[in-house]
């Protein structure tokens, strides 16, 4: 079958043929005919991951037709999470290394982790919704605490985590605000019925006009770190939340340790989310009608300019490959 092999780290996936992955007693093999991509993929491409182990066909997300009844599905690309809901045992790892991924015309998983897909996903969202949409579920629901109601401001909404998180607050009856790099990105999102959002990078009071504004808020969910963390401290509540599950701008720096224990803030991380969790975000979005946004689907010939545009600062929300070769 034909596969995108990373060969060597920093470099372009290669197609290449390799064997077809058998189907066995507990695994079942599904016909690709979409990937997701996700910012580990592009780390992993970078040598910005741990214990990156190559050759290796990437890609957690995927959708097709399960060889063994001919459903429509999609899978959990996490294993080996363990029985402890609070947090992953230390064999846990993804689908898409070291194990193959999906950026492949067929793979073989885990029967028990095979979901039909909801039936008012076209292809292209439902084979973007599993990591990104576990992760903000988990980050929103279980780790945030998230209700009806609350005020949630998620950051860098341009990103597959906070696009998603976003439509999964809106549905839970959230107050919802955001902020982006970009004024269209926001505009955007505030027709899907957000009530407010700031530039972080061209309005230079934007902390403040929020506080003003909001007042303080129950949730930060955050996926960017780096320096702005400092700030989310000041525009929490009292007794708030900031939910982290991600660190694209580096560690935290100069956060206020005094601001943090006397506001009684909660700092809290988040990674993907158990397989009890990755059920109920499914069950979540199919009642809820939730869809990912799809911002480009690109063909297999096209993967490596998707991985360019992974990083582009105009991608927003997910970014799909055409499995297109059978
Ligand atoms: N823990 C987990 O299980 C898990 C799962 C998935 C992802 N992650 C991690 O979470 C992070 C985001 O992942 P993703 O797939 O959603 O990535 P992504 O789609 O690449 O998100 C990138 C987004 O980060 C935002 N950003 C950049 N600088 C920012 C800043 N100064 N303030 C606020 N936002 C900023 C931008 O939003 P705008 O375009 O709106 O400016 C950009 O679109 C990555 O570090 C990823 O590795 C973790």
């Amino acid at each position: 079958m034909k596969a995108l092999l990373l060969k060597n780290l920093k470099s372009p996936l290669i197609p290449t043929v390799i064997p077809k992955p058998k189907a066995t007693k507990n695994r079942s093999r599904i016909k690709l005919s979409f990937a997701g991509l996700n910012r580990r993929d592009y780390w992993i491409q970078q040598g910005q991951y741990p214990r990156i182990d190559l050759p290796v066909v990437l890609g957690s997300d995927g959708l097709g037709i399960d060889e063994t009844d001919g459903r429509r599905v999609f899978f959990n690309p996490g294993l080996n999470w363990g029985e402890n809901q609070a947090s992953q045992q230390p064999e846990f790892q993804l689908v898409g290394m070291p194990d193959q991924g999906t950026l492949a015309e067929y793979i073989s998983v885990p029967a028990d982790k095979i979901y039909e897909v909801p039936d008012h996903l076209t292809d292209p969202e439902g084979a973007c919704l599993p990591l990104a949409g576990v992760t903000a579920y988990r980050a929103l629901f279980i780790q945030g605490r998230l209700q009806p109601g609350q005020k949630v401001l998620i950051t860098g909404v341009g990103g597959g985590v906070a696009s998603l998180a976003v439509k999964l607050a809106l549905a839970k009856s959230a107050q919802v605000y955001i902020n982006s790099s970009s004024d269209e990105k926001i505009e955007t999102v505030i027709s899907w019925g957000c009530i407010n959002g700031w530039n972080y990078r061209t309005d230079l009071e934007w902390l403040q006009n929020a506080k003003e504004e909001v007042g303080g808020f129950d949730l930060i969910l955050d996926g960017a770190g780096g320096e702005t963390v400092k700030d989310y401290i000041d525009v929490l509540r009292p007794g708030g939340r900031l939910v982290a599950y991600g660190a694209t701008l580096g560690p935290w720096t100069q956060v206020p340790a005094a601001k943090v224990f006397w506001k009684q803030i909660h700092l809290t991380g988040s990674t993907m989310g158990s397989d009890q969790d990755f059920a109920d975000m499914v069950d979540f979005v199919r009642e809820h009608q939730v869809r990912p946004y799809v911002d480009r689907v690109f063909s297999m010939d096209e993967a490596n300019q998707a991985f360019d545009y992974l990083i582009n600062p105009e991608a927003f929300g997910k970014i799909v490959i055409k499995i297109n070769a059978h």
